[in-house]
């Protein structure tokens, strides 16, 4: 959700401006990827690196991600989403970390759309905590390494309740992947769009899965197998 600083910027507003408008983005793009049948979507709201960033753009993005949880309680709850977290959750401050838990905690079972979000999350850091974990397994005597396959790595990651990632969005014009889902995108369309994150509505939203929905996703075969297998 790249670009509210920017589009901050060019208007002669304060950085955090933004990301209010950014927040007001979030809501449209949950409703409309509930409403068009989304399965899972998983939004990179703050990263393992955006701790660096001054304390009071910090705070500022916390209160937010506080208000969004308590705002935004019904209407997930009402429309049948399950809410989880990626990334070290633990270093938010507990004003953000209650209503959170509590809500993952209430919407666990809940069916129609799971949305995640991605905080104090980083790709590599998510890679290396479950190497960890699977190497305290082997030392426990409960795993032996020669067991470990992608299925059993990605059965370990924090990411395993999610179905594959189709589709990755980069707003902005950025175009990297900047340390996230650096494991699930081995397969996943790019698309990158120059939309600043506060401007990107539903209407771009549904270009991009249009943009998917064109591709041909071959998974290393030809073209003409593909056509085969059908
Ligand atoms: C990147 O833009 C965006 C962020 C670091 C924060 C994203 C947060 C929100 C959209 C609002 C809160 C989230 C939820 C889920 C309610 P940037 O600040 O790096 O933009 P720039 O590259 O133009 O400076």
């Amino acid at each position: 959700m790249d670009g509210n600083g920017r589009w901050a910027q060019l208007r002669g507003l304060p950085r955090i401006e933004g990301h209010r408008r950014g927040a007001v983005s979030v809501r449209e793009i949950v409703r409309a990827a509930r409403e068009v049948g989304v399965r899972a979507l998983t939004l990179y709201a703050f990263s393992a690196q955006n701790w660096l960033r001054p304390p009071d753009e910090v705070a500022m993005l916390m209160q937010l991600l506080r208000d969004y949880v308590i705002d935004e309680r019904p209407e997930i709850m009402d429309n049948d989403i399950r809410l989880i977290t990626i990334g070290n959750v633990d270093r938010l401050p507990s004003f953000v970390r209650e209503p959170l838990e509590a809500l993952k905690r209430d919407s666990a079972n809940n069916r129609k759309m799971t949305l995640c979000l991605a905080l104090s999350y980083g790709g590599r850091e998510s890679i290396v905590e479950t190497t960890r974990a699977l190497c305290d397994m082997v030392k426990a005597g409960v795993l032996n390494s020669e067991d470990i396959d992608e299925e059993r790595f990605q059965a370990a990651m924090q990411t395993h309740g999610l179905p594959q990632l189709d589709l990755m969005i980069r707003t902005s014009g950025e175009e990297r992947l900047s340390n996230f889902l650096l494991w699930e995108s081995a397969y996943a369309e790019l698309y990158f769009t120059e939309t600043f994150w506060p401007d990107f509505n539903r209407a771009e939203f549904i270009r991009a899965l249009d943009s998917f929905r064109g591709r041909e996703r071959r998974f290393g075969r030809t073209g003409e197998q593909l056509r085969k297998i059908g």
